[in-house]
C-alpha cells in the first residue's frame, strides 16, 4: 500500500532535538523539511500572542510564575533552551510574530491555543490577525481544547481553518464536528479507530492525530490514511511515510 498524503507536522517544533517552542526548534523543523510545525500560543501581560505550552513558566524557563503576568519582552529574555541543554540557553520566549516569520513557508501551521486553564480576552482575535497580516490563512490551522475558542475564530474569519482537539473517546465526533461548522478533528491517537475514520470520510472531516511518536504508532496512523500526524519524531515520520 502507497500511502504519501499524510502530513507530518513537528510537535512543538523539532523537540527532540532542541528546546519546545523556541525559535531553534522550528528552524530544526524547517531544515529536516517536515510538512509543518505544532506550537502552542497564550497571551503575554501586555497582550502579545506569545509560543509557549504551559500556562506557568518553571517547567521549561527560568522564570516563576504566569504567562499572563510577565511581558512579552521578560518572556523574550528568559532562558526557554537550558532546560534542555545549555547549549540553548539564548533561546527566550519567541512571539508568535517570530514564529511565523520562521515557518511561513511550511505547507502547514498549527497553532494551538492554550486557553482552558487561563482565558485569554483578545487571544484569538489578535492570532488571527497576525496570521491574516502574514497571509497565512490557508495555511494556518487553529485548535484548541477550548471549542468555544473554535467558535469565536469561525465568527472572526469564516475562511479560517479550525480543529476540534480532545484526548477522550467522543461520540460520534464527526457530527460534534460539523454541527459546529468545523472540518477537522485533532484527536489524539489513542481514540482513532477504523469505522470512526471511515465515518468521517463520509461527512468530510479530516482526522489529524497527536500523540504517536513511536515508530509502529506512526505507521500504523499513516496506514490508516489520516490527514495530519502531529509527532514528535518527524524525521522518522517522514522516513516511515516513504517507505509504506
Ligand atoms: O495539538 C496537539 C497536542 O500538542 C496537544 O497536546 O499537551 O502537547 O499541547 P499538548
Ligand atoms: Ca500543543
Amino acid at each position: 500500500m502507497k500511502n504519501n498524503k499524510t502530513l507530518i507536522l513537528a510537535h512543538r517544533g523539532f523537540s527532540k532535538k532542541a528546546p519546545e517552542n523556541t525559535r531553534a526548534s522550528f528552524r530544526k523543523a524547517v531544515e529536516v523539511g517536515a510538512d509543518g510545525v505544532e506550537f502552542d500560543v497564550q497571551l503575554s501581560s501586555d497582550g502579545i500572542p506569545v509560543v509557549i505550552h504551559d500556562e506557568t513558566l518553571e517547567r521549561t524557563t527560568t522564570g516563576k510564575g504566569w504567562v499572563k503576568d510577565t511581558s512579552h519582552e521578560k518572556l523574550s529574555k528568559l532562558d526557554a533552551g537550558t532546560h534542555f541543554d545549555p547549549c540553548y540557553k539564548e533561546e527566550g520566549v519567541p512571539t508568535l510574530r517570530e514564529v511565523l516569520e520562521i515557518v511561513e513557508n511550511m505547507r502547514v501551521i498549527n497553532i494551538e491555543f492554550k486557553n482552558s486553564r487561563v482565558r485569554y480576552e483578545g487571544l484569538e482575535e489578535r492570532a488571527l490577525a497576525l496570521v491574516k497580516k502574514f497571509n497565512l490563512l490557508d495555511q494556518v490551522i487553529f485548535s484548541s481544547f477550548n471549542h468555544y475558542s473554535m467558535k469565536i475564530i469561525k465568527n472572526l474569519e469564516s475562511n479560517a481553518r479550525t480543529g476540534i482537539l480532545y484526548y477522550a473517546k467522543l461520540y460520534q465526533p464527526w457530527e460534534y464536528a460539523a454541527n459546529l461548522g468545523i472540518k477537522n478533528l485533532h484527536a489524539h491517537y489513542f481514540s482513532i479507530d477504523s469505522q470512526m475514520v471511515e465515518k468521517c470520510r463520509e461527512n468530510g472531516i479530516n482526522i489529524n492525530v497527536y500523540g504517536a511518536d513511536k515508530n509502529y504508532e506512526i505507521e500504523k496512523m499513516i496506514k490508516m490514511g489520516l490527514n495530519i500526524i502531529i509527532t514528535s519524531s518527524p524525521e522518522e515520520a517522514m522516513r516511515i511515510r516513504k517507505n509504506i
